[in-house]
């Protein structure tokens, strides 16, 4: 009767299977949950009125025109999610060499927030401020001679950043990484009083393939010349992300981001260890668009990587996701 295996002699008394054995032990020992207070979700919006345009390349997701974002945002927050960020996908004709669309305190990205604002009080409202989405060459900056020049870009940003606070913004994202910019628009809002108004910092923001669905989303993609390593970091790099950060963190940031997402969750680890502030990570519109396009084609449970992705942001230390799947998560955390 005293039959020993091979597999005692090398667990001994260790089996770590006892806490797995039923559904009830699994719920006890759950480690991390994913909760509607974890989302953000990000919208495009287009001009005009009562269009819903589908992204080709983002099954799924629909550019929309204000008047349809306002019942999309106020059924996002009906379901209970925290906030939204706004990217506006203009008309071609607007977009010049400096961006200066991102100047008017009436542009189709401002009379977003207003319009959300009015209808939507108790949403948070985030905003970018980089200049990709107004310039006639894609990229993030203001362009001289081939070169993205850092501290004209950072004054233009600045004073789109209070216009987009003026217009009811709650926080400011900049996600050009320019050097400088976090220090540069805190002191801005707080000249022009809003002291209230926070900065998520996109701190580590990699030169990523995956940002490809969101390029043809906002229609940049035929636009952008050359890439954009010389102001994004390197996927090589980490411990320069981390220092990227900490620049940040210095400079006032309230919140920082991580972009892109699951590729990049050592950096979202080491960047919460680092400087406890509120860590989020963006699970852009390539991770998105894999998901979905492994889902359609019945190779993976799409329901099930979604949200397998999601929790595991949180186990990396995150505190919240930019995702859009935010209202589909949203939906399947409140049927339970
Ligand atoms: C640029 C910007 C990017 C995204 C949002 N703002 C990256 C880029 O086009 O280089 C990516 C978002 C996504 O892929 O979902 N400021």
């Amino acid at each position: 009767m005293d039959k020993t295996h091979l597999v005692d002699e090398i667990t001994g008394h260790r089996r770590m299977r006892r806490n797995r054995k039923a559904d009830w032990t699994r719920r006890l020992v759950q480690e991390n949950r994913l909760t509607v207070d974890d989302l953000i979700w990000p919208i495009f919006i287009v001009p005009g009125t009562g269009i819903v345009d589908p992204i080709a390349a983002m099954p799924g997701v629909n550019r929309m025109s204000i008047d349809k974002a306002v019942e999309a945002v106020k059924e996002a927050a009906d379901l209970g999610i925290p906030a939204i960020a706004t990217f506006p996908d203009i008309e071609m004709e607007l977009r010049d060499e400096t961006g200066s669309n991102s100047l008017l305190a009436n542009n189709l990205i401002n009379q977003a927030t207003s319009a959300f604002k009015k209808a939507v009080p108790n949403i948070g409202i985030i905003t970018d401020v980089a200049l990709d989405p107004f310039t006639s060459h894609g990229h993030d900056g203001i362009m001289r001679d081939g070169i993205i020049v850092n501290d004209e870009t950072v004054d233009q940003i600045v004073r789109a950043a209070v216009m987009q606070a003026d217009a009811g913004a709650d926080i400011i994202a900049p996600s050009e990484m320019m050097d400088g910019r976090i220090g540069a628009i805190r002191r801005g809002l707080d000249a022009s009083g809003h002291q209230d108004v926070g900065i998520m910092s996109y701190a580590t923001k990699f030169s990523s393939g995956f940002y490809g669905p969101y390029r043809e989303a906002i229609n940049t993609s035929g636009l952008l010349k050359g890439d954009k390593n010389s102001y994004y970091i390197s996927p090589a790099n980490g411990t320069e992300a981390v220092r990227d950060a900490a620049l940040d963190v210095e400079e006032g940031a309230d919140m920082l981001m991580v972009k892109p997402g699951i590729a990049y969750l050592d950096i979202c680890w080491r960047i919460k260890e680092a400087f406890g502030l509120p860590v989020f990570a963006y699970q852009v519109s390539g991770e998105y668009t894999q998901i979905k396009a492994a889902a359609m084609n019945g190779w993976i449970d799409g329901d099930r990587v979604m949200m397998e992705t999601l929790l595991c942001f949180k186990r990396a230390g995150c505190d919240g996701i930019l995702s859009y799947f935010a209202v589909d998560v949203a939906k399947k955390l409140a049927k339970g």
